[in-house]
């Protein structure tokens, strides 16, 4: 399967003609990830060395590469794959109960790790660590706000558009234990993401920083965009794919329309090849501008939710820019001829104005291209 003659799905005009023989590759290259990471937490591996790094467990990316694994397990049923998974969210609770840096993304750290081996297998100990989980985000709604809080130490007031993609995690809490406090934090998050962090035109802003003991807006924030009213093209995935999977657990329109507005903003600005620059106002021209792959693959598996939402009329254009963007990432984006890279795509973009982490391998990229080929591949278990 590695051989240039047996990867004709690189010239396949469309994504369903390449689906099946992609989907086989594909296996092959995380069978390969399995022997090359080990016990690693991967987060980024640079073009050059192809060796992604080993970040600390309590680094919001720890999650996704279980999170593969979780998925690989249940799409193909064999072993190795639960095997790998499995010990992650105890690897996570262990560091939890030491001075750590836990924020709100335990969405992101539990959801792919205690919250699908628990949906896959019944452990109780994963429904338990992700119900944990669950707590502490909620823990972290501050009430005059109604924002998540995101980060520790001194950000009392800020609050992230990522987190919505957290708010999974406290709405199947809620489905668990039969109890909808979850859900009311979760919708009250959802609806200051739709009033102010998605703009009117469909843009969104990184961050929105509240005044914490009255709740007052005090200002937007550039965060990882270029800048406070620039388009950071992955909070605009985040925006995207969070807003859906709010509407998949409220069945309440106005996710769906925040949802819609932002994927039609991203649609209007992707380049000739479809994978976003990783701000869409970064520049006048944006030819010169890095690229973000895991914008545009978090944003493909969100438009994949999109159109599962709605009756085919209306949800297959989305359906089929998802495929044109998952195209271009595999032929344009990816390392099927570097076998000894670690990771799946190339060309992410962590956080360019810290000029931190451009032109890499994102494991959150890889995790949402795994993520969108298998909801195509029908795909059912929700993690987010
Ligand atoms: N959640 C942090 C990021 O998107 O880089």
């Amino acid at each position: 399967m590695n051989s240039p003659e047996s990867r004709t799905f690189l010239q396949a005009d469309t994504l369903q003609e390449a689906l099946p023989q992609l989907w086989e590759a594909l296996q092959h290259k995380v069978d390969r990830m399995i022997e090359q990471i080990g016990s690693k937490s991967p987060h980024v591996a640079t073009r050059d060395s192809g060796i992604y790094d080993d970040m600390r467990h309590d680094w919001w990316t720890s999650g996704f590469w279980p999170g593969i694994l979780w998925i690989m397990y249940e799409m193909t049923g064999k072993e190795h794959y639960k095997q790998a998974a499995w010990g992650w969210d105890e690897k996570f609770e262990q560091k939890s109960i030491q001075v750590s840096n836990f924020h709100h993304d335990v969405g992101f750290q539990y959801l792919p790790t205690a919250v699908i081996k628990y949906k896959l297998t019944g452990d109780e100990e994963g429904k338990r660590r992700g119900l944990a989980a669950a707590n502490f985000l909620a823990g972290r709604f501050n009430i005059a706000g109604n924002f998540l809080r995101a980060w520790n130490q001194d950000k009392t007031g800020w609050s992230i558009v990522d987190s919505s993609m957290n708010l999974s995690i406290l709405f199947w809490a809620a489905e668990e234990i039969a109890d909808p406090r979850f859900t009311h934090i979760a919708k009250a998050h959802a609806d200051t993401v739709a009033n102010h962090f998605i703009r009117p035109d469909g843009s969104v802003n990184h961050i929105v920083s509240f005044d914490p003991l009255t709740g007052e807006v005090i200002e937007s924030l550039g965060g990882q965009g270029a800048g406070p009213d620039s388009a950071w093209s992955r909070g605009a995935a985040w925006a995207l794919h969070g807003m859906a999977n709010t509407y998949r657990y409220t069945g309440d329109t106005k996710y769906l329309h925040a949802a819609q507005r932002v994927a039609h903003y991203f649609l209007s600005m992707l380049p000739d090849d479809h994978v976003a620059h990783w701000d869409f106002r970064a520049a006048e021209s944006l030819d010169a501008e890095p690229r973000d792959t895991s914008a545009a693959s978090c944003a493909a598996s969100g438009l994949l939710e999109l159109a599962a939402a709605l009756p085919p009329v209306q949800g297959n254009p989305y359906r089929k820019a998802a495929e044109r963007i998952l195209l271009s990432l595999t032929q344009n984006y990816a390392t099927w001829d570097r076998p000894e890279h670690e990771a799946i795509l190339l060309a992410g973009t962590g956080h360019k104005p810290a000029n931190s982490n451009v032109d890499v391998s994102l494991i959150y990229g890889d995790y949402y291209y795994v993520e969108a080929l298998a909801k195509l591949l029908g795909w059912k278990t929700r993690i987010f």
